[in-house]
C-alpha cells in the first residue's frame, strides 16, 4: 500500500503516494526526476548518494523516502544559484577534482556539509570529513585540493561581506 510523503527538494514542495520500501535515493531519481545522486552501491559504502537532509550530509540509500517526510533535502541540482555554480563545484572544475565524475555529486555534498561545520579545515580534517565517499579515478589528491580552493573562496567572500557591511555602517 502508498503512503503520502511531503518533502522540500532544493526548495521546492513535492507531494507523492510511495510504497513504504521506497528508498530516497530512487525516490529523488525516478519520483522527483532528479538524477544527478547517483548510486554507487545501494549499500551505504560508496557516499555517491549524499545528499543533504536539513542541512545535514545523509546517504541517500540508508534512508525509505517515507522517512523523509517533512524533512527539506538539498541534491546537486539545488547547489548552483542564479546560474552560478557553488564554489564547490567551481572548485572542483578548477581543481580537477574529478574525472568520470560518477562520484563527484556526493563528494560536493559531502565537503558542503563538512564546510557548513567547519569553514576552514585542516587537510586532515578533510580527508577525514569525506573518509564516507569513495571515488575510484582521482586517487583524492585533486579531491583535497578543491575543497581547500572552496573554504579558500567561500571564507573570502564572507570576509569581503564583512567588510562592505561594515562600511555600509560607518558611512
Ligand atoms: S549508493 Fe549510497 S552509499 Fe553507495
Ligand atoms: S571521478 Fe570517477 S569515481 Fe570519482
Amino acid at each position: 500500500m502508498k503512503h503520502k510523503v511531503v518533502t522540500t527538494v532544493n526548495g521546492h514542495r513535492h507531494e507523492h503516494e510511495v510504497e513504504p520500501r521506497l528508498l530516497l535515493v530512487h525516490y529523488l531519481r525516478d519520483v522527483v526526476g532528479l538524477t544527478g545522486t547517483h548510486i554507487g552501491c545501494d549499500t551505504s559504502q560508496c557516499g555517491a548518494c549524499t545528499i543533504l537532509v536539513d542541512g545535514m550530509a545523509v546517504k541517500s540509500c540508508t534512508m525509505f523516502a517515507l522517512q523523509a517526510e517533512g524533512r527539506n533535502l538539498t541534491t546537486i541540482e539545488g547547489m548552483a544559484r542564479d546560474g552560478e555554480l557553488h564554489p564547490l563545484q567551481q572548485a572542483f572544475w578548477d581543481e580537477h577534482g574529478l574525472q568520470c565524475g560518477y562520484c563527484t555529486p556526493g563528494f560536493i555534498m559531502a565537503a558542503a556539509y563538512l564546510l557548513s561545520q567547519n569553514p576552514d579545515p585542516t587537510e586532515d580534517e578533510i580527508r577525514k570529513g569525506l573518509e564516507g565517499n569513495l571515488c575510484r579515478c582521482t586517487g583524492y589528491v585533486n579531491i583535497i585540493k578543491s575543497v581547500q580552493s572552496a573554504a579558500k573562496a567561500m571564507n573570502g567572500s564572507r570576509a569581503r561581506m564583512g567588510e562592505r557591511a561594515a562600511a555600509a555602517r560607518r558611512s
